[in-house]
């Protein structure tokens, strides 16, 4: 089933694989991708996954998490345009989507603007005003416009992960205004902004998906049922998915956690093996409910088995097995990895070729996180001899 085309909207993804979105932190200093960026995304485009998607693209220079962030603006729009074509070039046939996204809280203090979404108690964060709320959905709905202008297929609002989007959706969020408090009013900025994307982008075949956290694992966060709850409850996530195939959306991109607060939430690993399973769960749910495509996350760590899950049979652990089974199964549409797209581009040309001896897996040793907490290049540290380098400068430079 892997091998097998699957619509999206109205356009085929050759197969059921996709390269997450990994924010690699090699921008030049305005946002354009440089060499170092376009070679990365040229060897995904020779991998040839169903999807490939472009990294958190960054709608202003002032709300940016990495210092080197791509940007998604008038300044990089020839840039990108490159990069697309480049990566066309090498293989029409996946389709390319671009994650747009605001930092938030999580921008950075140095280089870029903090602001909030909701207030915090938190003196020297600027809490958003409605006003800047409206014109960031502006800035979401003017890089949509330049997506398309350069040639992607798509793009991913961003909604995972403990950015802007993020923040808004929070039973945490308890602004006054009609961004805040009730789920009605949490959820309105993500309702107008896709609605405002889908009428400036037009009638055509450009499509629009989200990526969501299911559960984000903090008090008062997304998928806990109050402001004071911690527990997960998956009312409000469902709700929520709901509204995404309502308002017309593609997919849906099921990820959870938060990277600088719950990463093992986001990124499974030998620390906390079942959260796979986990992943496969709330893809499950969603896609009990929803026609729409659903992507599901998390399936780095599986590798060809050689991972910590209780099954005694390693091809029972393995990655070929559970893509298979939640394939065949309905528990997603198609199988999203992230780490093993850095590990190795060609992941996906491999596995659905019958190379799989040659596959270079994932360790899921954690290098590549360290270097983009660092604000570092970002890249595999285990099969890339480049970024290994620029791990030990960091270690040293960390006293590590
Ligand atoms: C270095 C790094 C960069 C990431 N960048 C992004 C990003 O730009 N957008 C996003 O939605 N997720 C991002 N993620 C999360 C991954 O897409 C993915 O959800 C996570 O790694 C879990 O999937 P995996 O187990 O297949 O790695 C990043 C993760 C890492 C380790
Ligand atoms: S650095 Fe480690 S975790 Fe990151 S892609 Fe390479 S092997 Fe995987």
């Amino acid at each position: 089933m892997l091998a097998e085309p699957i619509q999206i909207g109205k356009k085929i993804a050759p197969n059921r694989i996709v390269n997450q979105p990994m924010e690699c932190n090699d921008a030049d200093e305005i946002g354009n991708p440089t060499e170092q960026s376009l070679a990365r995304y040229r060897k995904l485009a020779e991998g040839g996954a169903g999807i490939i998607f472009v990294e958190a693209l960054t709608i202003t220079r002032e709300s940016r998490a990495r210092k080197n962030q791509l940007g998604i603006y008038e300044k990089t729009a020839r840039s990108l345009e490159k990069l697309i074509r480049e990566m066309k070039a090498i293989n029409s046939e996946s389709l390319i989507l671009m994650q747009i996204t605001h930092s938030g809280r999580q921008s950075g203090a140095s280089f870029s603007r903090v602001v909030s979404a909701y207030p915090t108690g938190e003196a020297d964060v600027h809490v958003l005003a409605t006003g800047e709320i409206d014109e960031i959905g502006n800035e979401f709905t003017r890089a949509a416009v330049i997506a398309k202008e350069v040639g992607a297929d798509g793009i991913d609002f961003k909604h995972c992960h403990g950015y802007f989007c993020a923040e808004l959706l929070r039973p945490a969020n308890t602004r006054k205004d009609r961004f805040g408090g009730s789920f009605e009013n949490r959820i309105r900025f993500f309702a107008e902004t896709a609605s405002k994307i889908k009428s400036a982008v037009g009638k055509s075949s450009f499509l629009l998906g989200v990526r969501f956290s299911f559960y984000e694992g903090i008090i008062g966060g997304f998928g806990a049922a109050g402001p004071e709850e911690v527990i997960e409850d998956l009312s409000e996530p469902l709700a929520l998915a709901r509204l995404v195939e309502k308002i017309g959306c593609d997919y849906i991109n099921v990820s959870a956690g938060i990277p600088a607060i719950t990463p093992e939430i986001v990124r499974p690993s030998k620390n906390y093996p079942e959260g796979v399973y986990r992943h496969f769960g709330w893809a499950r749910a969603i896609k009990k409910i929803l026609s729409i495509p659903v992507i599901g996350s998390g399936y780095s760590y599986l590798k060809e088995g050689n991972n910590d899950l209780k099954d005694a049979d390693p091809k029972k652990r393995s990655f070929k097995h559970w893509a298979e089974k939640n394939l065949a199964e309905g528990t997603c549409d198609m199988v999203g990895l992230g780490r093993q797209s850095l590990a190795d581009p060609l992941f996906a040309k491999k596995i659905l070729s019958g190379r799989i001896s040659e596959v270079n897996y994932c360790l899921t040793c954690g290098g590549c996180s360290i270097l983009l907490r660092s604000q570092a290049q970002v890249g595999c540290v285990v099969y890339d001899e480049y970024y290994k380098k620029i791990l030990k400068e960091v270690q040293k430079r960390k006293g590590i």
